[in-house]
């Protein structure tokens, strides 16, 4: 008799320790989750049409002759120190400058050493086809082309809009076409990752138990 009803009280325990654990697994993780880094990769290659030179086509303009000194480091010669261009490319879906459209390349870029071949660059990828219509990719750092001139140069995707809200990764720029001095083809390569939305978190209720983050 005695026995049997302590029995009876541990199961009621354990039945109502059971349904706390199962009350409060969702909370729980409602506020555990968002802590977690949960991304989602995304990549994007494009082929950036470069059109240098003083030509009505040219879509990369001296925006400012810097102060100097010259930097003798830089081809095509005749840099100072602080030269910067600003950029309005064309970016397509391949190498070919007739295929579909995929967005503009809008930035600067700046000899920024005095006697390496570095530049600080900035730049900023609209896409304008789907899926990513209207989302940009931020992009910056430097462009060192010391070793050779067609070699691969890396910057950090430092955010991005819309698709690319929280954007954070590294794109990889690839010199793979000279059609002339003045038509050059860059390969951009994004390998980045953005935070995955936790919409859960809104369909829990909010427990008096936890605190508001
Ligand atoms: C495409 O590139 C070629 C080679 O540079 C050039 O002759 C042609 O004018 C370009 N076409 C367009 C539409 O820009
Ligand atoms: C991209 O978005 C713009 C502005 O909303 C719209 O005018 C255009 O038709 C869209 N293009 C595509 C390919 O969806």
């Amino acid at each position: 008799m005695m026995a049997s009803s302590i029995a009876n009280r541990l199961l009621l325990l354990l039945a109502a320790a059971m349904a706390l654990t199962t009350l409060l697994a969702p909370s729980v993780l409602a506020w555990r989750r968002p802590m977690l880094a949960r991304r989602r990769p995304m990549r994007v290659k494009v082929y950036v049409q470069e059109y240098l030179g003083d030509g009505p086509e040219t879509t990369e303009k001296v925006l400012v002759r810097g102060p100097g000194p010259a930097n003798p480091t830089l081809y095509p010669p005749n840099n100072l120190f602080g030269d910067t261009l600003v950029m309005d490319n064309l970016a397509t879906k391949s190498l070919d400058n007739t295929s579909a459209p995929v967005g503009r390349l809008y930035g600067t870029y700046m000899v920024s050493s005095m006697n390496h071949p570095v530049h600080v660059v900035s730049f900023t990828l609209l896409l304008t086809t789907q899926p990513y219509n209207g989302s940009t990719i931020v992009m910056g750092g430097i462009d060192d082309s010391s070793p050779v001139l067609e070699h691969a140069l890396e910057h950090a995707v430092i955010g991005g809009t819309g698709a690319f809200r929280g954007a954070q990764g590294h794109v990889v720029g690839k010199l793979v076409k000279v059609y002339s001095p003045t038509h050059v083809v860059m390969e951009l390569d994004v390998y980045a990752s953005v935070p995955v939305p936790w919409t859960q978190a809104e369909e829990v209720p909010a427990s008096p138990l936890i605190i508001d983050h």
